[in-house]
Parts: C-alpha cells; structure tokens; sequence
C-alpha cells in the first residue's frame, strides 16, 4: 500500500481517482451538446475500478480498485445514466470495517506477515464487463464473474456460468463471435507450474467446453486472440515468483520479473476442439491487449497488439494508483504474422509508432479481418511518463492512416468504443472523458469517420466517473 502524497504537484488527471468514485441511481442525463443519433439504441457499459483508497491508505496498484460498473442508456426519449459499485464480498467486508482488509494484484493484505496466507485476495471485480440476454456479468482475471442485474446494475453474486469449478478462474478478455454467439475465454490457475484453462460458452454465456494446458512457471497472460478457427495465446516473458507471494512479503505485482531471455511463447489452440495445433516461441515483448486477428487468405494468421519491449508498463500501472507516474512505458501498434500449423512466426511489423492501448476492433469483426482498429493514444508531445492516454483514434489498414479526435488539454477519454448504428452503415464511437479542467465527466460520441471532427453529442453526467479499462455495447434489440 501507498501512503497517499497531499505535496507534490499531480496532473489532472489525478483528481478524478483523487476520492472514491460516487455511485448514483438511474438519471437523465443533460445533452451538452449536438443530438443524440436516432440509430444509436442500447446501453455502453463501462466497469471502472473506482475505489483506490480507504481510511487515508492507498492501493499499491490501479488494478486493485474495487469496480463500480457505469451504465448510459440511449433510448427513444433521451439518455439515462446508472453508477453502481459491484457488492464483492470483499467489498462488504471492508466497507463495514471501514480499512482495507484484503490483499490483492499490487498490494499484500494488511496486518501480520506470518497471517498472510489466511487471507484470501479480493476479487475486485473491476477490470471489465459482458453483456448477456438476461445478466451483466463484471469481469476480473482472478476469479469468478459477478452477476448484475443489466439494468440496476444491482449485483446478483459470483455466477460459475454453470461449469467454473472452484478454482478455475474467468479472465477480462472474452471473444465473443457475433455470427456464432459462441464465447471463448480463458482463465489461469497458479501453481508451481499454471495451467491455463480454455472455455467455450454457447451465447447466454454457459460454460460448453474445456480444455486445459500445462504452462512452464507462473505468467501472466491478460488476453488472447480470435483468429478465425484459431485461438492464439502470446505467453510473455514474465514469470511469478510464488514464494514471496505466499510467504506474504510480496504482491503478485511485484513478484512479477521480466525474463527476456525466456522469449514469448507462442500457443495456437483449435476453436472447434480446443485441442493444440501448435507451439512455438519467438522473441521476448509484453502486451495488455490485442486488437484483433484473423486468418488472411494465404492462411497465415495475423494478430495486432500493443507491444511493449519490456514490463515497465506494470510499474507505471501501479504508480496510477497513486495519483503520479514518472515511469515511461512507451509501446508500438504492431503486426505478428504468423503459421498456424507450426507455430513459426514469419513477420513481425510496426504498423504505428504510437503509444496506445485498449485497440480494438467492432464486435461484429472479432476475428475477422477489420478495416479499422480503434484505439486510446497520447497526443503527440505529451509527457507518456506523468501523463494519462489522453486521445482517441481510428487505424485505417487500407491505407495506414490514422485520424485522431483532439479533445483538448486536461481532457481525457476512456477507451473508444465503437457502436454500429441501428438504421444504416454508420458507426459511432463512444467514450466517457474526465474534464480535469471542470472536475466533471461526460459522454462523448463521435461519428467513427470523422473523429477529427467535433463530437455529434456530449451528455453529462451527475458525479465523476474513475478512470476505467474496458467496457461493451449492448444494441437494445439484441437478446
Ligand atoms: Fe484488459
């Protein structure tokens, strides 16, 4: 845990997860601006860990904020807005006690050193959210999904989507395939050595399918790809080490080591199956977050993601906890390409020397090939290593432009997220941005071509929202 800093000069961003984010109940929610478009119908969702301190103690890492998930509704007769923390047991349990009582990603539970490993971590629930026919379910790597109701946001519990045995965990990052419904997800299972347990759910979110692999030590994978008849897992070059993290003196954060020298391992998994096709390695990078991936008609697969060069990400991370970074953790857009029955990576390529994260792609191209790729950046000339993203944009791969939506200084947007429209071939992107300039939040959308353009509406909403790292669209028609 961080004692929390009141002298130094912090950006503006800080002040938005200065104080835990306040819930509020369903409002209408004023237009600022423009219009709300008539084909945009359905609910974004954003989970947002939004509690980064109790009793004068800060988190040691903005992983471990417990979630409060922010639903915005587009209807017929305007938007409303809903901000609900998920009640985790862990949650309860420290809002009765009024302190922090569990450890978790960054921080190692408070209290006597040789007690730790009574202690269970608390599921956070904060890092990301899917929409279901009949539930929201608010994702965290570590353990189970909770349960909400989708429009209280009310939470239900922890859901085992029928076949989640104790144990087995549900990531952040699932892939749904919007032609199928089918659901792929992973989850990772400590160990001397982890396994890594693959999921197929059919679409109201139940478990159909698993399989299981061996992993060499403890790594830590975020995410993974959908590339057509693949699942693709890059493993990174970081590894646990457990012993201080079950002796207590450590977090899981910082028992994490880069080792470079143990390169990325390479897993290509059959979606129908989940069986192995292939294994390989090639060289050491880090990712959060892939964009996208597909099989091109020669049959490679290609995959684009974040790249870091090393693990200096995680540092930064945690030091957003605090409300000030000074680690720079620059990245590039980047392209694998690789063979699907071997492993063997052919190509890899820069497609934008940019510092981002969150890319992503519309839902209805999740493993196929996009023509754009949705990201947040840091506007160019920003300081990456005490600043926050602070731009949204759109990667054409038709031509290897971009365009870039300048929101102004001290403004910063959550990850864009593309939405089609309901009536024609439009799309529209949108984002919730903090305004470090007025302390206040707002919903922004953007039309999708014309980001460099102002924004079509701009609704606001009643009380800060935290900085948050994913969220979803649910179309108002879709069951
Ligand atoms: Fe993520």
């Amino acid at each position: 845990m961080q004692i929390i800093d009141q002298k130094s000069t912090k950006k503006a961003w800080a002040s938005a997860i200065a104080q835990p984010a306040k819930e509020f109940p369903l409002t209408p929610l004023p237009i600022l601006s423009g219009k709300i478009p008539e084909g945009l119908r359905g609910t974004l969702y954003r989970n947002t860990p939004a509690r980064l301190e109790r009793a004068g103690m800060r988190v040691g890492h903005w992983f471990d904020g417990d979630g409060a998930i922010l639903a915005v509704n587009f209807t017929d007769t305007g938007a409303t807005g809903v901000y609900r923390y998920v009640q985790t047991a862990g949650y309860q349990a420290e809002s009765a006690a009024g302190k922090f009582l569990y450890g978790n990603y960054g921080m190692t539970a408070p209290g006597l050193i040789w007690n730790q490993w009574r202690k269970p971590v608390k599921n956070a629930a904060n890092t990301s959210v899917l929409a279901l026919s009949d539930k929201l379910l608010a994702l965290w790597e570590g353990g189970h999904p909770h349960a909400l109701d989708l429009e209280t946001l009310a939470t239900k519990g922890l859901d085992n989507l029928g076949d989640l045995n104790e144990g087995l965990f549900y990531s952040a990052h699932p892939k749904v395939d919007s032609q199928t419904g089918e659901i792929f997800n992973f989850g990772i299972t400590p160990g001397l050595n982890a396994t890594l347990n693959v999921y197929k759910s059919n679409f109201t979110g139940k478990i159909i399918q698993k399989s299981k692999f061996a992993l060499a030590g403890i790594p830590l994978i975020h995410d993974f790809v959908l590339a057509g008849k693949y699942l693709i897992f890059f493993v990174p070059a970081v590894r646990l080490k457990i012993l201080p993290v079950l002796l207590g003196t450590s977090s899981y954060s910082d028992a994490l080591k880069w080792q470079p020298e143990i390169g990325t391992q390479i897993l290509v998994i059959d979606r129908e199956t989940l069986s192995l096709v292939s294994q390989g390695e090639t060289e050491p990078w880090y990712q959060w977050h892939f964009a996208n991936g597909y099989v091109d008609p020669s049959g490679a697969v290609i995959v684009d993601f974040t790249r870091y060069d090393d693990f200096q990400t995680n540092q930064y991370l945690s030091e957003v906890a605090a409300g000030k970074t000074r680690t720079a953790a620059k990245n590039r857009f980047t392209r694998v390409v690789l063979q699907p029955q071997t492993a063997k990576v052919t190509a890899i390529e820069t497609l934008l020397d940019r510092t981002g994260e969150f890319p992503n792609v519309p839902q209805q191209n999740v493993g196929k090939f996009s023509r754009y790729t949705y990201m947040s950046l840091f506007r160019q000339g920003t300081d990456i290593s005490q600043e926050l993203l602070n731009a949204i944009a759109r990667f054409d791969h038709n031509t290897a432009t971009l365009i870039e939506a300048n929101l102004g200084e001290n403004r910063y947007p959550s990850e864009p997220l593309p939405v089609p429209d309901a009536n024609n071939q439009q799309s529209w992107v949108l984002t919730v941005v903090y305004d470090g300039n007025f302390d206040r939040s707002e919903v922004w959308v953007f039309d999708s071509d014309r980001l460099d353009a102002e924004p079509v509406c701009t609704l606001g909403l009643p009380s800060v929202i935290a900085h948050s790292f994913h969220g979803t669209w649910k179309s108002k028609n879709l069951v």
